[in-house]
């Protein structure tokens, strides 16, 4: 079901160079997180911290009750184990083909013999569609098919945790559309707890359940989706609604006489977007750990930016979420017949007719 990691008053420095302080946040068991912020600010730091990779100079990483910074060694390779990785450039290995590079972690990690690695890299590969390329060799395949590569290698040894760094990082829109679509669809599949890295606005707006932002060495905020988007922090409007007016500059920070100019000019940051349905595993069900549309702002007595949860077909998702889940859990499971949500792009029940 995912495991929950706790991160608290973690910090990161090299040599004097500060990359972020006091950042502290919960990865929701089972949930899909999101961290963004400008590049440099950190967040290839940030996931590299998580796993191990590199010290972190105070703060605490609890998964569980191991706090991974304080692990000996041989326990810090056996919690490493729990976390599936893909870093963001794929690190595959050029002279092996598609198979191999999958293999490679169950070759290296477990006794497993070929023919149950087989079962497995075969299994990985369908749930990423790569089935038919396990000969090609990276150098042969689109940077769309090296993502779903790398994807399928993270998720050999059944990670109960997911790291991926900028997975949409140099692909199209349209293939990031198809990547945020699979990474749902892993997430509905085996429940493990995701963090993805990006600042691909679409990306963060629609795929997950909680968003952070770091900045200016901090994390500025982390939480529920929901709140993020309807927040009116300058800077987390600001980069979520990818503006020019606000703090954040064409060099990361902007001056103090770029933001007097701003003002003088009465620039007005404007309304908030409305918030968008969603993205659903494209079988139409309802992830385990998935929020109900509308309930953060329901719950906080926040009033969303209008036009917020509707889909393309005018449906407001808030209104018919509780119709919705009842139709897509029938006793036995699976979706209801002619009932919502057959694939239709991924928004809920986008194509079916309510
Ligand atoms: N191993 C390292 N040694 C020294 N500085 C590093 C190292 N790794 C990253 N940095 C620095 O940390 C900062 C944040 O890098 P990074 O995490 O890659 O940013 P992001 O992923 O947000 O674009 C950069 O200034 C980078 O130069
Ligand atoms: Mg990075």
């Amino acid at each position: 079901m995912g495991v929950e990691i706790r991160v608290e008053g973690l910090t990161k420095s090299f040599g004097r160079q500060t990359i972020w302080q006091d950042v502290s946040l919960t990865l929701p068991a089972g949930e899909i997180s999101v961290l963004l912020g400008p590049s440099g600010t950190g967040k290839s730091v940030f996931l590299k911290s998580l796993v191990g990779l590199l010290k972190p100079d105070r703060g605490h990483i609890w998964v569980g009750d191991r706090d991974l910074p304080r692990l000996p060694e041989a326990q810090l390779y056996d919690t490493r184990k729990l976390f599936g990785v893909l870093f963001q450039d794929g690190a595959l290995f050029g002279s092996m083909n598609l198979y191999d590079n999958i293999a490679f972690p169950l070759r290296e990690h477990t006794k497993k013999s070929e023919g149950e690695v087989k079962r497995i890299v075969m299994e990985k590969m369908e749930m990423v569609g790569l089935l038919g390329a396990e000969k090609k060799l990276p150098g042969e395949i689109s940077g769309g098919m090296k993502k779903r590569a790398g994807l399928a290698r993270a998720l050999v040894l059944d990670p109960e945790i997911l790291l991926v760094d900028e997975p949409d990082s140099g692909l199209d829109p349209v293939r990031t559309a198809y990547l945020n679509q699979l990474i749902v669809d892993l997430n509905s599949q085996i429940n493990a707890t995701f963090l993805i890295v990006t600042h691909d606005i679409n990306t963060a707006r629609t795929v997950p359940d909680n968003i952070g932002l770091l900045f200016r060495r901090e994390l500025v905020m982390f939480g529920p989706r929901e709140m993020l988007l309807s927040s009116e922090e300058p800077v987390v409007r600001q980069f979520l609604n990818a503006r020019k007016v606000g703090p954040i500059g064409m060099s990361e920070e902007k001056d103090v006489s770029e933001l007097e100019a701003e003002a003088k000019m009465g620039h007005d940051p404007g309304r908030l977007p409305p918030i968008p349905p969603q993205l659903m595993p494209s079988d139409g069900r309802v992830r385990p750990t998935q929020h109900a549309p509308g309930g953060w702002c329901a719950a906080h007595g926040v009033v969303p930016p209008p036009g917020s949860f509707i889909d393309d077909l005018g449906r407001n998702w808030v209104e018919e979420w509780p119709r919705y889940v009842a139709a897509m859990s029938p006793v036995g499971g699976g979706p209801a017949p002619g009932g919502f949500g057959q694939a239709g792009g991924g928004r809920p029940g986008a194509g079916a007719a309510p």
